[in-house]
């Protein structure tokens, strides 16, 4: 195990089962999985157009292809992204200095001196010419139902709501927790913090009300915004019921803003404010707050290895450029298009690629309010058909679950339509992409397989943009942005050289959108990304990179789990379960799961003396993570075990835990070091009798 970075060996691929066989193809270059040369419109060695795809570059005689351009805006960073900074965001001040500090003073600025507003860069600067656009595409759970909404419908909303949320006493720099469902409302709330300088901090509707005080507690949020109820596949779920618990734990909260997704009647308290009533009588003119570059556009919570989840804070101007940027050009997104991102807005994917950067390129975005087999396994499909969407954007574990359903549900519906197909968040295994692709797309559309975190506030690493017809691998996101300069390095900190290698995947330089911080607490966040190897980012995920400079991710180095695309803290499912007052201790893991990509799997130690059956406890303590977290992080199995693999010194042995959990029994090295070597023979048969 490394002396520098934690948990070195669990990077490497040969633990992710999912990426076996693609890993495997590359190494034996099996034919069902050779890569792929696209072509489209003939295009097949299209160069990069400055006059079309980049007009800031085009007196640049150096910048002919993508890999100029790459090359240009690594060598000379300030110049690449002041001409972006400039060209694609509109600004109340120009800027004055392009980019300072950097990641070994673990302090980043960029475009000082200038100021703007997110909301007059997503909206007002669209209405003169496009106001009659349709900025969103609202697909609401119930089936077959959508409603689009204009750039001015989107500016009226906004107002409104921005003037609600001054007349309510919401100043600069104050945080609003937003917890709702996908809705134009969700889109205009955040457009309307943005306005007046509110920080948002969306909170994933799915979490618990534990989740969200712990949440609004951290931001001392004074204001929650919330709906009746949430509608999502078919089921209701009471949003307001939640956010009164909440609030009961938050002393901080002054006020909370109803909207009414549906018609049922919830009880008001003093603090409530009815969101439908109150901005009938709003102006639909609400004035814009100028933001520094660098002031909060908003924070989003986000799971780490250890600890409560961390409030990932992002900058205005550099991560409204990124995302700007990054859906221009990975997605290769054509005015007129349609924009399909699937992602709700609690999550990173929502914030950049339903909102930021669609609507600061004046284009039209889905907000997909239900599930993917809400009434059955056709609903994106027959979605995609009716909407006629050009992308869709969505998380590989949906295609896992979708493909299982068979291919009618796909091929009754006309794709043609569609001319991306991206997808995000976890490794996309080989036959979820051999599916997309084939089924899916028929063969027409790029794979766009995109790498990135909360953390980076965009994409970082996918296979476009390149030139068209440049070759696309499967399973990989294979190529870095423009501006992104990666690295992997070894369990000693020190850069893996060469063009083939495998490590720890770092980012070495800085670009405008990554986060500035966890809010309040900058000495976790130098400690977790910009500590673990002195003057790169530390992204806490391994790779392999590939002949050509091509990037594999292998998965997380650290005990943060990938389920079903969502991030969740082992820590956190532990401190759950040891809340219950029968529980000693427990340990959580991941495992391979076919659809989910990773199970949760919790070993758990019982107090002597408890009455209850092992049985009422299983249920207690799903029940308890349901309310302390939320139901995304309930365990597929609970091993109870009278203690765990520890060290002489006491340290539990994760490493045996995920073994045995991934039926690798094999490969549970040499047990008789450990302090009481037959528990390790106790959970394996355990888990026998389990699984
Ligand atoms: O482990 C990587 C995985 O998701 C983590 C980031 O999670 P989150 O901050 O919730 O953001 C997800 C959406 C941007 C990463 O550290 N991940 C993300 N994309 C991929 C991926 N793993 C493999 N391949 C990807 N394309």
């Amino acid at each position: 195990l490394s002396l520098v970075l934690p948990n070195f060996g669990k990077y490497l691929s040969s633990n992710n089962p999912l990426l076996n066989c693609t890993t495997s193809y590359m190494r034996t270059g099996q034919s069902s999985a050779r890569p792929l040369c696209l072509s489209h419109c003939g295009l097949s060695s299209r160069n990069i157009s400055t006059t079309t795809d980049y007009p800031e570059f085009k007196d640049l005689e150096e910048i002919k292809t993508h890999d100029n351009l790459y090359k240009f805006s690594i060598n000379k960073p300030e110049v690449f992204w002041s001409r972006l900074a400039r060209s694609r965001l509109t600004w109340s001040k120009d800027f004055t200095h392009v980019m300072k500090g950097d990641f070994l003073q673990g302090k980043m600025e960029w475009f000082t001196g200038g100021t703007l507003n997110a909301s007059v860069n997503c909206i007002d600067r669209h209405l003169k010419t496009h106001g009659d656009k349709v900025a969103l595409i609202w697909e609401r759970d119930e089936p077959g139902t959508h409603s689009v909404y204009t750039y001015r419908k989107l500016s009226e909303m906004v107002g409104k709501i921005g003037n609600l949320l001054l007349k309510s006493g919401v100043k600069p720099g104050d945080r609003v927790a937003i917890y709702l469902p996908k809705s134009p409302t969700a889109v205009a709330t955040m457009l309307a913090c943005a306005r007046i300088g509110a920080i948002h901090s969306v909170v994933f509707a799915g979490f618990s009300a534990d989740a969200l005080a712990g949440r609004i507690n951290d931001a001392q949020a004074e204001t929650v915004v919330t709906a009746n109820q949430a509608v999502r596949g078919g089921k209701l779920i009471e949003l307001k019921k939640m956010v009164d618990s909440a609030v009961t734990r938050c002393p901080c909260v002054k006020r909370v803003l109803v909207y009414n997704r549906t018609e049922a009647k919830v009880p008001m308290g003093k603090l409530d404010i009815d969101m439908t009533k109150a901005t009938l009588g709003e102006s639909t003119d609400c004035p814009v707050v100028q933001r520094a570059s660098e002031d909060t556009l908003f924070m989003l919570y986000t799971s780490g290895s250890t600890g409560s989840p961390k409030g990932i804070t992002h900058s205005t101007a550099g991560y409204l450029l990124y995302s700007n940027v990054t859906f221009k050009h990975v997605f290769d997104y054509r005015d007129g298009e349609k924009f399909g991102c699937v992602a709700d807005i609690g999550w990173i994917t929502g914030h950049s690629y339903v909102l930021y950067g669609p609507l600061s390129n004046g284009g039209t975005t889905l907000l997909f309010e239900s599930t993917p087999v809400y009434p059955n396994a056709g609903r994106y499909w027959e979605m995609v058909e009716r909407l006629k969407l050009d992308h869709i954007y969505l998380a590989p574990t949906s295609l896992r679950l979708l493909l299982k359903s068979g291919d009618e549900f796909v091929k009754k519906y006309d794709r043609s339509s569609l001319r991306k197909l991206g997808c995000v968040g976890e490794p996309l295994n080989h036959e979820a992409w051999e599916w997309y692709y084939n089924v899916v797309g028929e063969r027409r559309c790029d794979i766009i397989d995109t790498w990135w975190q909360t953390e980076t506030g965009g994409v970082c690493i996918s296979p476009r943009p390149s030139e068209l017809g440049a070759e696309i691998i499967p399973g990989m996101p294979m190529r870095a942005m423009p501006g992104i300069k990666l690295g992997l390095y070894d369990s000693e900190g020190k850069e893996v050289k060469g063009e083939t290698g495998e490590g720890a995947l770092c980012i070495c330089q800085p670009w405008p959108g990554m986060a500035r911080t966890i809010y309040n607490d900058h000495d976790r966040f130098l400690k977790t990304y910009l500590k673990p190897v002195p003057g790169v980012y530390y992204t806490g995920d391994g790779a392999h990179r590939h002949k050509g400079g091509y990037y594999q991710i292998t998965g997380r180095m650290d005990d943060v789990l990938n389920v079903s695309g969502h991030r969740l803290g082992t820590a956190e499912i532990e401190d759950a379960l040891d809340d219950h007052p029968d529980v000693a201790e427990s340990a959580v893991v991941g495992f391979p799961h076919d659809i989910k990509g990773e199970g949760i799997y919790a070993y758990v130690v019982l107090k002597d003396g408890r009455t209850l059956t092992k049985k009422e406890l299983e249920k207690q303590l799903k029940a308890l993570i349901k309310s302390k977290i939320g139901g995304l992080a309930l365990p597929e199995i609970i091993l109870f075990t009278p203690s765990l693999p520890r060290t002489r010194s006491g340290k539990i042995m994760r490493r045996i835990l995920r073994k045995v959990a991934s039926n690798k029994f094999d490969e549970l090295g040499d047990t008789t070091t450990l302090s009481e070597p037959e528990v390790v023979d106790f959970i394996v048969k355990k888990h026998k009798e389990l699984t």
